[in-house]
């Protein structure tokens, strides 16, 4: 079926479109060095992190998937329950919408706000999407919500469901992460929450999961190194690194460095930095969370009424909560 329906578009406001190189300098040039892990995400970085999703070794994607798969049912009636049909939902991090859109059968939704950092995929995506629903109004908003969750006025009216799959939340530091859940809470205006989290679990799964054997987890790392130098105009070179993955059991969080192979300096217009062998760049972090401590977090944020599921192995939290 074809449809005239056109998805609505919202380009990124003014402060995420802000020239990333004073941020990228100043994370190189701090005692410990780092740089965001939203700067994994070029064309070539989305692809590899498409990669790691079907990788055996990373186990969160297909995991949230069968919870979703199992209990989609009892979740869409939980969602009925309390805020009825016709509601709005707000993606966070949409990328193809592909998760959202499994859900759209059984949750009879009237609008659909695809949030993401990346406009033109979502645009991309967000066409295709609306010849599959063509009675659904579909809106896309491109915004880089690490720093804040605010959307276009107007853009959500009422209560709406706030979905964050995918453990996104885990790359976010708790108290980042709370405000976060207090911004969605105030964006579902009375509604409610689905957000997917990453339980702990025995260390060699985790570590596993970050430094796979093909290479994939490091390519992906190592990446960020190109990405940079296309922002920066630096000149990292990537044979001068290697992918460091490792749990910090005191933060219980993954860790992804890139640490310097030798002694070697690297420079970008108006500065540079000199980095000792073994020296790290630190890239990411991967919170994982205790269930009840997780549901903690929610409770601060204000959410209430929560519900979870998992999977038999307790390795991954679907969560329900409302505002
Ligand atoms: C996007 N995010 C939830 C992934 C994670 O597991 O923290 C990013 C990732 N980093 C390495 N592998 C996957």
């Amino acid at each position: 079926m074809t449809t005239d329906r056109s998805p609505l578009f919202f380009p990124a406001g003014a402060a995420a479109q802000a020239d990333p190189r004073g941020e990228l300098a100043q994370g190189l040039l701090q005692p410990a060095a780092a740089v965001a892990p939203k700067y994994f995400y070029d064309r070539l970085g989305s692809a590899l992190f498409a990669a790691i999703t079907e990788l055996p070794e990373y186990y969160p994607t297909r995991t949230e998937a069968a919870i979703f798969e199992r209990h989609g049912g009892d979740i869409a009636q939980a969602l009925h329950h309390r805020l009825g049909s016709g509601m709005t939902m707000v993606d966070l991090g949409a990328g193809d919408s592909a998760k959202a859109a499994r859900l759209f059968p059984a949750l009879q939704l009237a609008r659909y706000v695809a949030v993401d950092i990346s406009e033109a995929f979502l645009r991309q995506s967000l066409q295709a999407l609306q010849q599959r629903f063509p009675a659904l109004e579909v809106v896309g908003v491109g915004l880089d919500f690490s720093e804040r969750l605010a959307l276009p006025e107007g853009r959500v009216s009422g209560p709406a469901l706030v979905f964050y799959p995918g453990s996104s939340i885990g790359n976010f530091a708790p108290a980042d992460a709370l405000r976060l859940l207090r911004e969605a809470r105030e964006l579902a205006a009375g509604g409610g929450l689905l957000i997917g989290v990453d339980l702990f679990k025995p260390v060699p799964v985790l570590e596993a999961a970050y430094a796979d054997a093909l290479g994939v987890t490091a390519a992906f790392n190592l990446n960020l190194l190109r990405h940079v130098n296309r922002l920066l105009g630096s000149d990292f070179e990537v044979a001068d690194w290697r992918h460091v993955a490792l749990f910090n059991a005191r933060a219980s969080r993954v860790e992804m460095h890139l640490q310097a192979r030798h002694d070697l300096t690297v420079s970008w217009p108006g500065g540079q930095r000199r980095f000792v062998a073994g020296e790290r760049i630190h890239t990411e972090n991967s919170y994982k969370w205790a269930a009840h401590e997780f549901e903690a977090l929610l409770h601060d944020a204000g959410w209430r009424d929560l519900r979870c599921w998992t999977d038999p192995r307790d390795w991954f939290g679907v969560f329900l909560a409302f505002a």
